[in-house]
């Protein structure tokens, strides 16, 4: 059986990134895709990566292009094409940009890999995936927003740091809209299966808790130039691998959602069974008072956004 093929649609940052890990982990072949004023970035990063792979010795076949015919027939696309957040931008500033770039993208993924698993990441991230679910009229299980496994990431690192613990055994995740006002669930965060209300007091909880909403925001204030892109990358890897190898992965994604929730029509960050099929599963939890008041507000955000898309 040959290499898989997985399209990233987009040779930014986060794009570069993402060849390198997929390559690294040897999940297929791996075709950069940008528009054709900066084919050179993506065929010159194809390159360098692909001379990397002999040191470390992991074998991907990494091509540049601003063809899609070259990207006809992949079983995954990760869609990073867009422009990111500066320093005082929210990520609905970059709505109006990015919607047209995403129309583009899903025209094109239309018509050269109807059959493919497709994680968009581009912000504002639930408006974006609502979007291109939307033009290509791909199912609900091949369409995925890649946010929560990035937000729950951060929400662990801060945790393993505060405790001075292994980040393997914190785990954590955080549900709704890839926005301030995303919900981490503090009652499902444990460290070795222990909840980190039992071991840590609660003001600091609330300061990390703070911090992972803003998480995305401090990054973009660093660089000044763009937003995070090396654990973007490495989130929308592990939601590939567990499609590519049929892994079950519960992952928090930003999923479409048809009652779930109470919620109906619409992208929203909610813990996922990805495997084989694709998004196989919504995995739904009762929400305490507070968790509900919490969501609607986060939701509320994500439908104002989208109503803004027109579509
Ligand atoms: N969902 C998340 O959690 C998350 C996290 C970080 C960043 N993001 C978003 O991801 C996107 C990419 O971030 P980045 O740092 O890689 O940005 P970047 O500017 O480094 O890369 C984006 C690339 O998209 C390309 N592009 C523009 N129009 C295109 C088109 N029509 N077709 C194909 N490619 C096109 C650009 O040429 C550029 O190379 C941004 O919108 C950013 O806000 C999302």
């Amino acid at each position: 059986m040959g290499r898989k093929k997985i399209a990233l649609i987009g040779a930014g940052q986060i794009g570069g990134n993402l060849a390198l890990l997929a390559a690294e982990r040897e999940l297929g072949d791996i075709v950069l895709y940008d528009i054709a004023a900066v084919e050179g970035m993506a065929k010159g990063k194809a390159l360098d990566i692909s001379q990397l792979l002999p040191v470390p010795g992991f074998d991907a076949r990494i091509t540049g292009t601003s063809s899609y015919d070259d990207v006809a027939g992949s079983a995954v696309c990760i869609i990073t094409a867009g422009i990111p957040r500066k320093p005082g931008m929210s990520r609905e500033d970059l709505l109006g940009t990015n919607l047209k770039i995403i129309s583009d993208v899903a025209a094109n993924l239309k018509r050269v890999c109807p059959e493919a698993f497709c994680i968009v990441v581009s912000n504002p991230l639930d408006a974006m995936v609502y979007a291109f679910k939307k033009l290509t009229g791909f199912p609900k299980h091949r369409v995925v927003g890649m946010a929560g496994v990035l937000d729950s990431a951060r929400f662990r690192t801060f945790i393993a740091m505060e405790l001075g613990v292994s980040v393997e055994d914190v785990q954590a995740f955080v549900l709704g809209g890839h926005g301030d006002d995303m919900v981490p669930l503090v009652r499902c965060c444990t460290a070795g299966g222990i909840p980190v209300s039992e071991l840590l007091p609660k003001e600091r909880i609330d300061a990390i808790v703070d911090r992972t909403r803003k998480g995305g925001g401090e990054l973009v204030a660093l660089y000044k130039t763009g937003s995070a892109y090396f654990a973007p990358a490495a989130a929308c890897i592990a939601m590939a691998e567990a499609y590519l190898r049929d892994k079950k992965r519960v992952l928090p994604c930003a999923a479409y959602l048809e009652g779930e929730y109470g919620i109906q029509g619409c992208y929203f960050g909610v813990p996922v069974v990805i495997g084989a099929g694709g998004v196989e599963r919504v995995l739904q939890l009762t929400l305490s008072e507070e968790e509900r008041t919490l969501v609607a507000k986060s939701l509320q955000s994500v439908q104002k956004t989208v109503a803004e898309t027109k579509l």
